[in-house]
């Protein structure tokens, strides 16, 4: 059992002065806004992605840190978790698509594809979770996807819908094993968002008309709208809320 907190004033509960995040996939996209709004809530941030050349100008750009991480290598990350035993606060964001016909998929197009966006997912919350658990403190918040909930339209991408089911009800899993020893384990689930891995789909015209016509909201989100989300899951501000995948889709699943 965990002790009950204390109560503040509420809007202390979104502060994060004195916690350290790692943020996975961190360089850019929803991972670098996320990144920011743990920094200006008062983490110490480290950035933790494949790609050093936009990561380490991004890192320096909020105060933090860059590691450069392949969240499929489990012994990488193992290390990375070693070096930094003091994170508090793990945001596995990480992720690829492929957006492909699934008769077409090869093998190694659903491996690849499971190996970054849910074996990574697993690896990270595995070696960060060992010290969080160590000192009945953490919290771990994935970036999901409504993907993990919907099968979306028209393009294609099987084992990307099912790597983000598989992020979902890993994290419905952990934080049942963790709940009572202090880490708190959630995700958000994003709809369409304006980052480099959906210019494609706004370039071809079916697509981006499906994409807002599905959305009730009409348009895509800013990466900077899905930081919010994490900050009320990573702070104490949700210190009662684990296993939950937070939707912030602009209404898509509504439909
Ligand atoms: P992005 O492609 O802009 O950024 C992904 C980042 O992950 C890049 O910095 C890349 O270098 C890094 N990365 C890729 N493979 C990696 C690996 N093996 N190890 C470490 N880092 C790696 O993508 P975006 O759009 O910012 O997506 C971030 C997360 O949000 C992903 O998990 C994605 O599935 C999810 N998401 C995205 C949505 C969208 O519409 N853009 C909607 C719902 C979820």
């Amino acid at each position: 059992m965990t002790p009950a907190p204390e109560p503040r004033p509420i809007l202390d509960l979104f502060k994060l002065y004195g916690r350290h995040a790692v943020v996975t996939g961190g360089a850019q996209g929803i991972g670098y806004e996320i990144a920011k709004g743990l920094a200006q809530a008062g983490a110490r941030v480290t950035l933790a992605d494949l790609n050093a050349e936009v990561g380490e100008p991004a890192a320096q750009a909020l105060g933090g840190t860059f590691e450069v991480l392949d969240v499929t290598d489990a012994a990488a990350v193992a290390a990375l978790a070693a070096k930094l035993p003091d994170v508090e606060i793990l945001v596995n964001n990480a992720g690829i698509v492929r957006n492909l016909p699934a008769e077409d998929t090869e093998d190694d197009d659903w491996t690849a594809v499971m190996k970054v966006n849910l074996d990574g997912v697993f690896w990270c919350c595995r070696e960060f979770g060992r010290s969080m658990l160590a000192r009945g403190r953490g919290s771990i918040v994935s970036t999901a996807s409504m993907s993990g909930l919907i099968s979306n339209h028209p393009q294609p991408q099987v084992a990307y819908n099912v790597s983000k089911a598989g992020v979902i009800h890993l994290t419905r899993s952990l934080a049942g094993e963790w709940g009572a020893r202090g880490v708190r384990v959630n995700c958000v689930s994003p709809g369409y968002t304006a980052t480099p891995m959906t210019r494609r789909g706004l370039d071809t015209p079916e697509w981006r008309a499906t994409w807002l016509g599905e959305t009730p909201m009409g348009r895509l989100a800013e990466p900077f709208e899905i930081a919010p989300a994490v900050l009320y899951l990573a702070s104490d501000a949700s210190s009662f809320v684990t296993g939950h995948s937070l939707v912030v889709d602009g209404g898509y699943v509504c439909w």
